[in-house]
């Protein structure tokens, strides 16, 4: 195949003002990251068995931010749930998606369940009454591009005081990593649904800017023989649910990433690393003098 001079890796992606959100047909491709759909599956499930035992005499209001083209996070456990017991809603900014949500629900005869499918911004959206479950899933590794903080933090604020988000913390965490061994040096970030609203707002108020960063974390490295042979990266942690949980590594979307801006590393000195919001969220590490 001849290369496409006019190809845009970014056409069709959605360009809000907190984070990409990428076209259907990557997001279709998410589905085969098969080790982060089994495990927020999984969780899911597990999610959905507690609030039954918690809410026994409601109807549960179940929220799905970013639910791509096949809705893969939801739609497999939907033939074994009880229908009365249930109120889905499925959130995706791109009409596409939302439309191929419907064709497999009424394709897989699933329209028994009650299923509500928006087209809106689920970093907005308000909905008029509170949820009991959340499943949000608009992210990439070290949470940058994607829009999870804002989404999490604008849908956790709806949740109910005995609601359950999913996932439940998201870490991420800077090593310097070499052919021989990794050196952990902290904890840069975690994302806590209940915290994150207040956390955006603190931003916000401390910079009035499109890009307000997040209080940063100070890491200082160690002494190293050979500072050249050490690569700085960012690591991901999901716990999505209970034991259902991602490492890093496990999943695309917990794949280490290198951060240029530390490499190599100079031994002794300290680096502030800051979650930067804004159209293209991201890690920003600068060395502190
Ligand atoms: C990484 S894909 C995941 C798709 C699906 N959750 C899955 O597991 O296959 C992220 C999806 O979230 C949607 N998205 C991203 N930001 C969004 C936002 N602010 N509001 C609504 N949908 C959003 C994208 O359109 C995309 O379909």
């Amino acid at each position: 195949m001849r290369p496409d001079r006019s190809f845009s890796a970014w056409s069709g992606d959605t360009l809000l003002p907190s984070g990409v959100a990428i076209n259907p047909g990557a997001a279709a491709h998410c589905v085969q990251d098969y080790q982060r759909s089994v495990v927020f599956i999984r969780g899911l499930k597990a999610a959905l068995t507690v609030c039954q035992q918690r809410f026994p005499d409601e109807p549960i209001r179940v929220m799905y931010a970013g639910c791509g083209p096949y809705g893969t996070l939801l739609l497999p456990l939907l033939a074994n749930l009880p229908a009365p017991r249930f109120e889905f809603y499925l959130i995706d900014i791109h009409q596409e998606s939302i439309d191929s949500v419907a064709r497999l629900v009424a394709g897989l005869e699933l329209n028994y369940h009650s299923i509500h499918l928006i087209c809106d911004d689920a970093c907005r959206y308000q909905h008029p009454r509170p949820w009991h479950l959340i499943v949000a899933e608009t992210m990439q590794k070290s949470l940058e591009q994607e829009p999870q903080f804002a989404v999490t933090a604008n849908l956790a604020s709806q949740l109910l005081p005995e609601g359950l988000f999913l996932p439940e913390r998201i870490e991420v965490s800077l090593h310097l990593s070499s052919a021989c061994e990794k050196i952990a040096l902290g904890t840069v970030f975690e994302l806590t649904p209940r915290l994150a609203a207040e956390q955006a707002a603190t931003a916000r108020a401390a910079d009035h800017g499109s890009s307000p960063a997040l209080p940063g974390t100070i890491v200082t490295i160690p002494q190293l023989e050979k500072p050249g042979d050490y690569q700085a990266v960012l690591q991901t942690r999901i716990d999505v649910f209970g034991q259902h949980r991602l490492n890093s590594g496990d999943a695309e979307i917990t794949l280490p990433l290198c951060c240029e801006d530390l490499t190599p590393p100079t031994p002794a000195s300290s680096y502030a690393c800051q979650y930067r919001l804004g159209s293209y969220p991201k890690f920003e590490i600068a060395s502190v003098e």
